[in-house]
Order: C-alpha cells, then structure tokens, then sequence
C-alpha cells in the first residue's frame, strides 16, 4: 500500500499522499495543500522543495552518487564523449551507430551563426564579460529564428531548435574568447567533431599542437561531461521556469546562462582560480585563509569548497582531482597553484569547521586548473561550464515541455505593511 503522510492543523487532521521516485526517494505530494488546507509551505531557497518528477539525472548527495539516465559518472566519464551524453541526456538513451552519425551530422551542419550576429560581438566592449556576452548572444539567436517563438512547435521544429542551439554555442563561445584577443573569428569545419571543432575554432591559430593533441580533446570531453547535467540546479530550475511561460529556447537558455554566472554557482570556477593567485601571491599561508574563511566577521569563503546538495563527496570532484593530476603530467606543466589547491583541501578536509558543515571541495575546485593547463583565460571558465551544461538545459527545457508542465509561479508570505492611505509629497 502507498504511504499517505498526516497533517495536522489544529483539530484538523489532512492526509497527503506520497510519492517515490525509482531510486526510492520519497516526498510528500503538497501540490493540493492551499486548496485543502488554505495554508502554502515556506522553503526559502528550496532546500526542501521538489520542484519535479525528473527521469534525467539522480544524485545522492549523502553517498555521492551522480547518474546520467541511470549511468554512473564514472563510466560516462572513462568510456563516453561529450556529444554521445548529450544525445543520452536528451533523448534518454545511448545512441546507435546510426543515431550519433546522424546526430553528428546534423549538428555539423547548424554549426555557422548568421553573418549579421558578428555585429553584436563587435559592439561589446572588450574588456566585456564572457558570460555576459553569451547571454545576450544566445538570446539574440530568437531573433534570427522566429519560428523558434512558436510556443506549440512540432516535434520536429523542437527539436530543430536544440540542433541549432547546441551546434551553434561552441562557434560563439569560441568567437568570443577570438574577440577578447582581436584575432579574427576561424569558422566551424564539419570534418572535426564537436570538441575538436570547438578547439579548432578557440585555438586554432595559436598552435597546430592543441588542434589535435588527443590529450586537450579528451580532458575537455571529461570536464564537459563531469558538467552536462546536474538536475533542478540554481540555472537548471531558470531554464525550466522560464520556459514554462512558453518562452522559446533560446531566451530559456540565455536565462540559465546568467543564473550560472553568479560566483555561488558556476562562476565559482573563475573564483576560485583567483583565490589560488591571491593565496599565493600572499606567500602561500593556507592556514591563514582558511581562518578568514572560518571567520564570521570575514566574508572571505573558500571558494569550490561545499554543496547544496553534497554533503559528503562530489563525485565529480574526485573524477576531476585525477584528471588534473593527469593532465598536467601529460602536458608536463608544473603548476604551483595546484600545491595550494591540494594544501588547502587537505587543512580544510581535517579541520572540524569543515567537517562539521560537510563542506567538501565541489566541481569547480579543480576544473579552473584544468581549464588553465588548457591555455584558457579565467573569465572564460564559467563560459566553458555553461557550454557544458547545455545538454543538460536542454533536456530539462524539453522535459518540462513533453510534460506540459504548468507555469512556474511561486507562493509567498507577505509581510510588508498591511493598509497606508497614499500621502501627498509635501506632506511626507
Ligand atoms: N567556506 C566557508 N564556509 C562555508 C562555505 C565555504 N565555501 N560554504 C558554506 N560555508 C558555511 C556557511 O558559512 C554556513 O555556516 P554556518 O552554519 O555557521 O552559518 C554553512 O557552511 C552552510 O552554508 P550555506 O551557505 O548555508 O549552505 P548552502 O547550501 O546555502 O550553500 C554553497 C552552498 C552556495 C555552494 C556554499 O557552500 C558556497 O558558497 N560555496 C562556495 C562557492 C562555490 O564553490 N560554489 C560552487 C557550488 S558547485 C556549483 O554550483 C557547480
């Protein structure tokens, strides 16, 4: 028998069903609550809140376990390419030969942005952020396919949508970062891949080595796929809340572009490469930093340190942490940030402030030290993170839309003034 939960309001007893999910999560099912009760529930941040039923992405973050459609990290991190977990994540199943040739196919065939969109990169400024940047580019692509606006499109112009979205990001992130330096922008090639393609197009001109060096391509496979999805996240739950008004996908991913932006979320990478620096141009005192950070009166945190959700491990951190050690053997690069990096982990791993709060070091603590290795420049990591998650944006977006999901719009409590006669300005 299904368990059934009991509220009680005074002499009023409610009952609420239970719902539980595959991996045997269990929540209880409120969505009648307001209209049996005349009560809401209040869950600032929704810590508690489940804001879907998802056949996506599970993550356990007391055992730290992360899953793709039921696959371990670990195993689409050793064995899969990042265009191949994006086709998982989207459809819902690995592909077939055929369905990734033909997946392929298609997106080396959207991988140009219209002429006129170069006009938006020469006007920003060129000390512009990245992240900005590609925002407002993402969601300029709306206006070069208004048949994208259609809020009931068929199966087929949806998902031409996501084609264009997903083949058309790489040339932009690219094309910004070529900006950044005033090099001229290297057009997308169909004979490459879809990362190869995308380093092609970022370094290209700098050195032939990068191109095809097999060692760049695959760590940038792993980090794309450590970061593909990460269920009802900060920019994930925007992405899905936007699109919910019907908005098109363009405007929904450029939304979650900017909730990923902010240092709490995936602008933690950058953050955290720039704490290193300063840690070290400070004379490397880990000790002292991780006091500040203990500090209440400080607002300094360690940045890449703690989860909302894990709080024992990030499986993804662990994957990473290896493939830095790795990467920069294979590239022989000796980089003494990543000393601090790995000092800093290990103070923090055994002092009780950290241990009591569970904060362990997350994804992006070690991805910018990659991401360095790689010859990218800092403001650019959190661009490189949002080119991860598009698979996983996607998914999600098409997910709430397959399941005609109502508009997402929240409760609240007021607690402002209640009423105020309106009082002439002279008067006040
Ligand atoms: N350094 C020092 N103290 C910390 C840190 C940190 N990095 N993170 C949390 N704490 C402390 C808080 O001060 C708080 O202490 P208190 O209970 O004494 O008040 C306690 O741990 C709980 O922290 P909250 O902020 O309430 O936890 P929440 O779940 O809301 O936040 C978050 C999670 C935002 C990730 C937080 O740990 C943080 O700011 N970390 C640094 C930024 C970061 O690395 N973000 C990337 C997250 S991963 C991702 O988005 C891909």
């Amino acid at each position: 028998m299904s368990e059934i939960a009991q509220l009680i309001i005074g002499d009023k007893t409610y009952e609420l069903p239970v719902i539980e999910g595959s991996e045997g999560e269990k929540a209880i099912d409120i969505s009648k609550l307001r209209d049996q009760t005349g009560y809401v529930t209040l869950d600032i941040g929704y810590k508690n809140t489940g804001a879907t039923q998802s056949a996506i992405t599970f993550l356990d973050g007391e055992l730290g376990i992360l899953k793709y459609r039921g696959y371990p990290i670990e195993q689409l991190a050793a064995k899969s390419s990042f265009i191949e977990v994006a086709y998982l994540l989207i459809y819902g199943e690995l592909p077939t030969e055929e369905q990734i040739k033909k997946f392929n196919y298609d997106l080396s065939h959207h991988t140009l942005v219209h002429e006129d969109m170069k006009k938006f990169f020469d006007g920003f400024p060129s000390k512009s952020h990245p992240m900005g940047q590609l925002s407002s580019l993402v969601s300029s692509l709306s206006a070069f396919y208004p048949e994208s606006l259609k809020p009931n499109q068929t199966a087929e112009e949806l998902n031409l949508s996501i084609i264009k979205v997903l083949a058309k990001m790489p040339t932009i992130v690219s094309w910004i970062y070529k900006k950044s330096l005033g090099h001229p922008y290297i057009y997308p090639q169909n004979k490459y891949d879809y990362v190869t393609n995308f380093l092609n197009m970022t370094f290209g001109q700098r050195t032939e080595v990068v191109e095809i060096d097999p060692v760049v391509v695959n760590a940038m496979n792993t980090l794309l796929i450590l970061h593909a999805d990460h269920e009802q996240n900060c920019s994930t739950s925007t992405v899905r809340i936007v699109g919910s008004s019907a908005s098109n996908i363009y405007a929904s991913v450029s939304a979650g572009i900017s909730a990923l932006w902010g240092p709490l979320h995936g602008g933690a990478n950058q953050e955290v490469i720039e704490m290193l620096q300063k840690i070290q141009e400070d004379g490397g005192d880990t000790d002292k930093w991780i006091a500040k950070a203990k500090d209440k009166n400080d607002p300094f945190r360690l940045m890449g340190f703690g989860h909302r959700v894990y709080k024992n491990f990030d499986p993804r951190a662990k994957i990473i942490k290896k493939a830095c050690d790795d990467i920069l053997e294979k590239l022989g690069i000796d980089d003494e940030v990543l000393e601090i990096a790995k000092k800093l982990e290990e103070v923090a791993l055994k002092d009780p402030y950290f241990i009591e709060r569970k904060l362990y070091p997350n994804v992006d603590f070690y991805s910018g030290i990659i991401y360095r290795a790689l010859g990218f420049p800092t403001d650019m990591f959190t661009v490189l993170f949002a080119l991860g998650r598009l698979p996983g944006w996607i998914a999600q977006w098409k997910e709430m839309k397959v399941h005609k999901e109502p508009i997402g719009r929240p409760r609240q409590i007021y607690t402002g003034a209640t009423n105020r006669d309106y009082v002439d300005i002279q008067d006040r």
